[in-house]
């Protein structure tokens, strides 16, 4: 059964490491949950990872919401949270609150995560949070605010308080744990200290509460993207490949079909 997000807090008192990876279909979830992740998020990188798009900014809310569906029927025994994309919260409070709701509602998901931590964002975090949504923060770099910030910036050092203030504040909103992407490891160890809701690594070094990255990126299926923080722990782009080659070849040769991939007639069997 799915003991929902309260599984992370759990965690972090136990003093026990969360583990989780994005999705974006069934299969990919259904395996997951098998492995033992304590939670798939189906984030927005889904736009480059799915889509091959260059950046997050072009995921559409209606895709996320309908893959968000195919992972909660991949993964019924997990949390799965929705990553609400550029464009759907930024307007209003209400905005916010009405698309994080059709994650719920829609895409099955157990709560939503949307980026940043100045005064506006938390106020779109209270805002959902108070209509009964859970809320997941994201700080440190922000994939969606690339076009502000001139490209994708680790923070570090001189950028500590803004960070501690953003990450705490979201705390006060009451989010239930808290993304840091691409922030220097004893920044992300500090604040994790400091912190009671968990906190969730990707690019963020060793100290955080828990670690997760872009699933496509771990099986080596992101071609040549190799930032430093990532580790490829399978190539399935060389067991597709190599399976496409040799389906190709067979049909040229006429090694497939055989005999026993045929239909005959009923008495011919
Ligand atoms: O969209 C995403 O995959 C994310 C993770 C990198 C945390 O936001």
């Amino acid at each position: 059964m799915n003991k929902g997000i309260g599984v992370l807090m759990e965690k972090k008192r136990k003093g026990q490491r969360i583990v989780s990876l994005t999705a974006y279909d069934f299969i990919t979830a259904r395996l997951e949950e098998q492995a033992g992740m304590d939670f798939i998020l189906v984030g927005d990188s889904m736009a480059m990872a799915v889509f091959g798009e260059e950046t997050t900014l072009t995921a559409d809310l209606d895709v996320m919401i309908a893959h968000t569906r195919a992972v909660r029927r991949g993964a019924p025994g997990i949390p799965v949270i929705g990553d609400m994309p550029f464009g759907s919260y930024e307007r209003s409070d209400s905005q916010a609150v009405g698309n994080a709701a059709r994650f719920l509602s829609e895409g099955g998901a157990d709560a939503v995560k949307l980026e940043g931590g100045n005064g506006r964002m938390v106020s779109r975090v209270r805002a959902i949070i108070d209509s009964g949504i859970p809320v997941m923060g994201h700080v440190g770099l922000l994939p969606q605010s690339i076009r502000k910030t001139g490209g994708y910036r680790v923070v570090y050092a001189d950028g500590r308080d803004a960070l501690f203030r953003e990450a705490h504040d979201l705390q006060d909103a009451g989010v239930f744990a808290i993304v840091l992407e691409g922030v220097e490891e004893r920044l992300a160890g500090d604040l994790t200290a400091e912190l009671d809701v968990p906190t969730i690594g990707i690019g963020a070094g060793r100290y955080t509460d828990g670690q997760i990255l872009v699933v496509n990126d771990l099986l080596g299926l992101s071609g040549e993207f190799r930032p430093k923080f990532l580790k490829v722990y399978a190539r399935i782009d060389r067991a597709v490949l190599e399976a496409l080659e040799t389906y190709a070849e067979e049909v040229r040769s006429g090694a497939f079909p055989e005999e026993g991939h045929a239909y005959h007639a009923r008495d011919d069997k």
